[in-house]
């Protein structure tokens, strides 16, 4: 397929899916996201090629929220291997993102990396491993991404460590369970600060080009993850990173993914490419409405899927 075809492509879905940027709801719970205008949208897809298409507002950055506990993931596989399924599991958890109600049953292990009980626990993991997380994951996206002007919203960190009482309790639960090992004000603010780095579409999509190129960065021919962790971490995205919207997001665009609070959403065609889109206005799972249809249009439009 050609990139003419992609970009004549991403147009027709920026037209398509206009009529949606009014119809979510942006995300509230944290303050400083309250004020985002939900009529944006952009969409970037990067080729394993290194080739960029774009359709939208391409330059407007945007916290990247739950997108970046998939870089949270990759930092802490890279240092414990498999050694992290011991304090975390594989498994979606039908609930949503910020549930607590599983973590008792199941004794402070929470069911997936991508909720937001197994992202602070494996942020808690990197935490012992990282003299500086914040600064780390920061220059982990610069690297990737190519671009040193990346950087983290100070507001919308400090809003959500502010509104930090469900995620503290959910840390607080894990400790209670012998599941956390750092102090859990430090890991959080960590966590949000991962969660407040801004980037735009094309960013995102390049930042994660090793996910759709067997593990290997392609801009530099870095080995982020091994063929197989990234098989494995694809494959979690596929049943978890929807939360529990993902068998939905699985149905109709076939690909694995991540979303935001935000409006973001990454998703993965092995050995093609990664494709990120921005919308904020979110649907009841707290994913973006626009975001999915644009993503489930690009999957029938392009007959693309990983099956
Ligand atoms: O923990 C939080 O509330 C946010 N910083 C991240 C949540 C998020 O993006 C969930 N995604 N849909």
């Amino acid at each position: 397929m050609s990139i003419a075809h992609y970009q004549q492509v991403l147009n027709e879905i920026a037209i398509e899916v206009r009529p949606l940027l009014t119809q979510g709801k942006v995300a509230d719970y944290i303050p400083a996201l309250a004020s985002i205008d939900p009529n944006q949208f952009s969409i970037a897809i990067y080729t394993t090629d290194g080739q960029t298409v774009c359709a939208g507002d391409c330059s407007e950055r945007f916290t990247i929220q739950s997108v970046s506990k998939v870089m949270t993931l990759t930092l802490a596989l890279q240092r414990y291997g498999d050694a992290l399924w011991e304090r975390v599991g594989k498994e979606p958890s039908g609930t949503a993102f910020n549930s607590l109600t599983q973590l008792e049953f199941e004794k402070g292990i929470p069911r997936n990396p991508f909720i937001n009980a197994g992202a602070i626990v494996t942020c808690d993991a990197l935490y012992g491993r990282l003299s500086a997380p914040r600064y780390f994951m920061l220059d982990t996206f610069r690297k990737l991404a190519g671009n040193q002007s990346i950087i983290i919203d100070k507001a919308v960190a400090n809003s959500e460590y502010e509104f930090k009482h469900r995620n503290a309790a959910m840390a607080h639960l894990m400790k209670s369970f012998d599941n956390f090992n750092n102090d859990v004000d430090d890991v959080l603010w960590s966590y949000f600060n991962f969660c407040a780095i801004e980037l735009n579409c094309i960013e995102l999509a390049k930042a994660y080009n090793f996910l759709a190129n067997k593990g290997v960065d392609c801009s530099s021919g870095k080995q982020v993850l091994t063929s197989l962790q990234n098989k494995q971490l694809n494959s979690l995205l596929f049943t978890s990173g929807l939360y529990d919207a993902a068998g939905d997001f699985g149905y109709r665009v076939g690909m694995p993914g991540k979303s935001g609070v935000s409006g973001a959403i990454l998703a993965v065609l092995p050995n093609k490419f990664t494709v990120a889109v921005y919308s904020p206005g979110l649907n009841g799972f707290g994913n973006s409405v626009a975001g999915i249809t644009a993503l489930e249009l690009l999957s029938h439009k392009l007959d693309i899927s990983i099956f």
